[in-house]
């Protein structure tokens, strides 16, 4: 379970306080999914940012499993928009590198991983010979690497084409089926919110706060896209996101 209470995050201190978040509580259980969705600058990656221990709540708590989250925790993933990866370092070094830089891993190699989302032959390319999609898959090859319990992704598929980004989403939710990860999606995107969050939480312009809560209960199938039930979620999420 992930239990966010009465979060607050700001930067800055004094008159040059910025609060990015406000006052938000969320409960997610072992192996659920969320979206977060909300305008720009609102607030959804600070959010993120104080649940993987990278940045402390000025007040409430974070808990994963009943304990606190004070820093950085090995069961804890996290997709940064852009990959993150280092130009310098092959495919196969790159989604290795979580394991490198942390010898409490348990040792399981990316290889596998790397097979599982269609890089095997592409593991000693470096970065600047990817495309954007494969690039974002050595991203979630990483993150997979470590077996974690808890995936963050921010908005990990922004600036993709329309085909790419679906496919990726549909490896996204076969992922999270096989790997029974809690899942936090933080997007832009409403369909992506809509066909991989169990629940969607609308935010509101900065300072992040819960705006709407939009339960999605029928998501879960490749083929969801095309049902009546996904077409009514995204439509209550346009609604909320232009109130
Ligand atoms: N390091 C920082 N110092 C000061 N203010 C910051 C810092 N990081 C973010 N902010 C401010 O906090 C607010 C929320 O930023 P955040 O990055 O969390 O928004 P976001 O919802 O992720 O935006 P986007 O959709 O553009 O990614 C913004 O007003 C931003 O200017
Ligand atoms: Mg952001």
């Amino acid at each position: 379970m992930i239990s966010v209470r009465n979060v607050t995050v700001d930067y800055g201190r004094g008159t040059k306080t910025v609060r990015a978040v406000e006052d938000v509580s969320l409960d997610i259980a072992q192996g659920a999914s969320l979206a977060l969705i909300g305008p720009s600058g609102c607030g959804k990656t600070s959010l993120l940012f104080a649940m993987a221990g990278l940045h402390q709540a000025v007040s409430g708590t974070i808990e994963i499993g009943g304990v606190p989250v004070n820093g950085p925790r090995k069961e804890i993933a996290l997709i940064l928009q852009n990959a993150g990866l280092l130009p310098w370092k092959t495919v196969l070094q790159n989604a290795n590198l979580s394991l490198l830089l942390n010898k409490e891993y348990p040792r399981k190699t990316a290889d596998t991983v790397l097979e599982d989302l269609g890089l095997g032959g592409v593991k000693s390319r470096f970065p600047s010979e990817l495309s954007e999609g494969m690039k974002r898959r050595v991203g979630v090859a990483r993150a997979l690497s470590t077996s974690p319990s808890v995936m963050l992704m921010d908005e990990p598929l922004a600036s993709l084409d329309t085909l790419t980004k679906e496919r990726i989403q549909g490896l996204f939710l076969e992922l999270w089926k096989q790997h029974q990860f809690s899942l936090v999606l933080v997007t832009h995107d409403i369909e992506e919110a809509a066909f991989l969050g169990q629940r969607v939480v609308v935010l509101t312009e900065c300072p992040a706060r819960i705006k709407t809560v939009v339960d999605n209960p029928d998501m879960g199938d490749l083929d969801y896209r095309g049902t009546e039930a996904f077409m009514k979620v995204v439509g209550q999420l346009r609604e909320a996101l232009e109130e």
